[in-house]
């Protein structure tokens, strides 16, 4: 923590106002789900689908490439957001791209995410279960692929109706078969009020002025922009890559930063603490 007394003051005012006042907004991939397992990455929402049988060996290979092309640069702390803006568009425009060639179906969905390697954070039911009894909405804004995405929350029995999903849906046409993604593009850099247009989701929340903020890149800081009127906002942030050319960034942007920590037991604790 770059200021503890900071957090001490913003855990307290949440504790004082209760849950009725607080809602929570969150990244997917490497924020929810696992970054790594046993010394090996795990699996982003995109990759469930790029590692997945359905995928020829052909585009697997193209996907990885790209992977392997644009990821060094979405987490380069040497760049900034405005310069890599485009080149996240053009890595997700080409990814997509790959993904409409491969006849993907809707009703397989469910068979490709039981046959990947996802896994959630640890404590990661503890999680959804608090702020399902408590009624505390939870808003998931990912720039992966919603249907994925939902479809691993369902299996791991935590897709609670206080859960909503703001992500990048796949559109399939009267047979199934993926035909195009659907709009607005979500990449890591524009996870903001600008995709937001599309949901009422916070207005319909404006007396939740209270945030906590779960995120694992510099993109998902504006996440919650689209909250009017915030009064007390804790960031903690997920550091799991390059941590040492990240940290002092990170210390900068987040109030919590939690370094190579599979887990979800900060949040849980305060979660626990301030419920
Ligand atoms: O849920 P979240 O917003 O974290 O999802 C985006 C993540 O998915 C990015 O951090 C990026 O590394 C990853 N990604 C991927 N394959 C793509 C595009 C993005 O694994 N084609
Ligand atoms: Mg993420």
């Amino acid at each position: 923590m770059k200021s503890p007394e900071h957090v001490r003051r913003v855990i307290s005012a949440l504790r004082k106002e209760g849950p009725d006042k607080l809602q929570v907004v969150s990244d997917f991939d490497m924020t929810l789900s696992r970054f790594g397992f046993n010394g090996r990455r795990c699996p982003t929402s995109h990759n469930i689908l790029d590692n997945s049988q359905v995928i020829s060996e052909e585009g697997r290979k193209k996907l990885k490439d790209l992977l392997h092309y644009y990821y060094p640069i979405e987490i380069d702390p040497n760049r900034t957001m405005e310069e890599k803006r485009p080149l996240m568009v053009e890595w997700w425009t080409r990814a997509h791209g790959l993904l409409l060639q491969q006849k993907i179906l809707k009703r397989d969905i469910a068979k490709i995410v039981e046959e990947s390697e996802v896994m959630l954070r640890d404590g990661v039911n503890t999680f959804f279960d608090q702020l399902h009894q408590h009624n505390i909405p939870l808003f998931i804004f990912s720039a992966g692929v919603g249907d994925i995405l939902e479809e691993v929350l369902r299996q791991a029995k935590v897709f609670h109706p206080n859960v909503n999903v703001m992500s990048n849906y796949m559109d399939f046409d009267d047979k199934g078969v993926l035909r195009q993604f659907k709009e607005p593009l979500i990449h890591t850099y524009n996870k903001n009020g600008s995709v937001l247009e599309k949901t009422d989701h916070f207005q319909q929340l404006s007396s939740r002025t209270n945030i906590i903020l779960l995120g694992d890149s510099m993109g998902d800081l504006s996440m919650a922009d689209g909250v009017a009127n915030v009064e007390n906002i804790l960031t903690i942030g997920f550091l799991n890559d390059k941590v040492d050319e990240q940290r002092g960034k990170y210390r900068d942007a987040y109030d919590v930063v939690l370094e190579k920590d599979e887990t979800l037991d900060v949040v849980n604790g305060i979660l626990c603490y301030i419920l």
